[in-house]
């Protein structure tokens, strides 16, 4: 692992993987392709902008010639897949581009990257690829749909997805398998439940939350507020893919996931408290569309057979969280001027 592409590394989990590996490694190169989306935000990777390991370039995963060149030139012997349109809101009201840049995007990264580590990419019997190279896909436990009030998703649990975000991530990662299957390319899938951190764009539960109730805004809670997520911070995402890269078997999926399932209303309610606001904020509003109830991850395979277990409990990423958010107001206030006031109406109408 030296030569590594970051796709979406401008996003909220891809930047924080690059700090978390420029600042644990200091012998590889990290490029990082992102599109500049409306989450890709350069300011989150201010503090690497000039190290001579990490260069930027803006570029979209479905362009085959740029990814080409890009190969051509870095000589990556790694590829981890992090691009992708994230928001299971925005899917309900605009699938196309999930299939684009999700699915679409997935195979041609998946192609140019099988015609550069192939010995001989022309026989379609070729399984020979360079040494040591590993393309790995980010993808999520939503692939899996629902839970009911009690299991777990493990590694088998058959794919079921519910929303048209889910349902292209769930098809990216077929994408993925049958490159491996057919074509023998060496990858690995790793399915990770919520992210919460630093860089999050405010259009996710925990930093819309947050940046309401520092603007005494309404809080609004899908339904009943009962459903159930599995919270990971961020930076322990990280070291779980770290840890797949060196040590994943190849042409495995691991769940990723630290045993950590609260309800959405009990999330909304420990933001206010930790705020010192009141709970009169909260706002029930319509539930949203397929609304999966419940997730839940079973992170056996990943902590007995690869030995990664999450450091932060979530008291402490929770802390440093809202921390950050507090101490990085000039962050959030140019995230959310612009696009982001036409999305919040269009999303939260009055
Ligand atoms: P994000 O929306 O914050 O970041 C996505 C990044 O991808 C942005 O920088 C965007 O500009 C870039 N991008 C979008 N389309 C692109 C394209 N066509 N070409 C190049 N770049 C493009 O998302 P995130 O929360 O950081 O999620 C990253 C990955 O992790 C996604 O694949 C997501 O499915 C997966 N994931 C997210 C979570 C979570 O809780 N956020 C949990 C599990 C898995
Ligand atoms: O499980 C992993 C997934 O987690 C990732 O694959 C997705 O990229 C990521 O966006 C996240 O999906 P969710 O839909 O679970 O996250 P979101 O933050 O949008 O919502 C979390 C829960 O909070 C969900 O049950 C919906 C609810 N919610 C969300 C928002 C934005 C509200 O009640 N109100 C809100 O305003």
């Amino acid at each position: 692992m030296k030569n590594i592409l970051v796709t979406g590394g401008a996003g909220f989990i891809g930047s924080n993987f690059i700090h978390y590996m420029l600042g644990k490694y200091t012998d590889i190169k990290v490029v990082n392709l992102d599109a500049l989306t409306y989450s890709g935000n350069l300011e989150n990777l201010s503090a690497v902008a000039d190290d001579p390991r990490y260069t930027f370039v803006k570029g979209d995963i479905c362009d085959q010639s740029l990814l080409d060149n890009l190969f051509k030139k870095y000589l990556f012997d790694t590829v981890v897949n992090f691009a992708a349109e994230s928001h299971v809101d925005r899917s309900i009201t605009d699938p196309q581009i999930f299939v684009t840049t999700n699915v679409l995007g997935t195979q041609t990264l998946l192609d140019v990257t099988r015609a550069n580590w192939n010995l001989n990419p022309k026989d379609k019997y070729s399984r020979k690829y360079k040494d040591a190279v590993r393309f790995l896909h980010i993808s999520t436990d939503e692939v899996y749909g629902a839970l009911g009030t009690v299991g777990k998703f493990t590694e088998l649990s058959p794919l079921a997805p519910n929303s048209p975000y889910s349902a292209s991530k769930a098809s990216s990662d077929m994408m993925v398998r049958a490159y491996h299957v057919t074509y023998g390319l060496p990858v690995n899938i790793t399915r990770c439940s919520n992210n919460y951190g630093p860089y999050q764009f405010p259009e996710k539960l925990i930093p819309l939350m947050i940046n309401n109730c520092l603007k005494n805004k309404p809080l609004p809670v899908y339904g009943d507020g009962m459903q159930i997520r599995d919270w990971l911070y961020v930076v322990d995402h990280c070291s779980a893919i770290d840890t797949v890269l060196r040590k994943g078997i190849v042409g495995e999926v691991y769940n990723i996931g630290g045993n950590n399932e609260k309800a959405n209303i009990e999330i909304v309610k420990l933001i206010i408290q930790k705020l010192g606001k009141s709970e009169d904020l909260i706002t029930y509003v319509a539930d949203r569309p397929g609304h999966d109830r419940r997730y839940a991850i079973d992170n056996s395979k990943i902590t007995t057979q690869l030995g990664w277990s999450p450091a932060y409990t979530f008291e402490q990423g929770i802390e440093q969280t809202i921390n950050w958010y507090l101490t990085h107001t000039h962050w959030i206030e140019r995230v959310v001027v612009g696009s982001y006031q036409d999305y919040y109406q269009r999303m939260y109408p009055d």
